[in-house]
């Protein structure tokens, strides 16, 4: 779980539904073999496909009122870049 108490409500209420078991083959939290071909694509790019949605990934993961550094921040978290 991210630390942060704000970025841990976001990732609860938003990421954590798909992201923490892998829902249609979502890359899981934190799991490096699913994130490394993820992460080649670059941060704007994952940035991007985040707000835009991508595939069964809905936009902004139904998190209207994140904002932008927000999804920085989760994405961070969720690819294991941060503790
Ligand atoms: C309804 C399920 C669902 C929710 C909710 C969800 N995701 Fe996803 N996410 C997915 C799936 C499925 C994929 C894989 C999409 C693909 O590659 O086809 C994905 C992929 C991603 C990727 C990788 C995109 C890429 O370019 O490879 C990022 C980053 C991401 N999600 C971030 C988030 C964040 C941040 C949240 C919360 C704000 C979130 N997701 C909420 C299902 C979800």
């Amino acid at each position: 779980m991210p630390s942060d108490p704000a970025l841990k409500s976001l990732y609860i209420q938003s990421c954590y539904g798909c992201h923490s078991t892998g829902v249609a083959s979502a890359p899981r939290s934190g799991n490096q073999a699913d994130w490394a071909p993820r992460l080649q694509k670059g941060m704007d790019v994952l940035l991007s496909n985040t707000i835009n949605g991508l595939n069964s990934m809905p936009p902004k993961g139904m998190c209207m009122g994140c904002s932008e550094e927000d999804f920085r921040n989760l994405i961070v978290f969720l690819s294991g870049q941060s503790e």
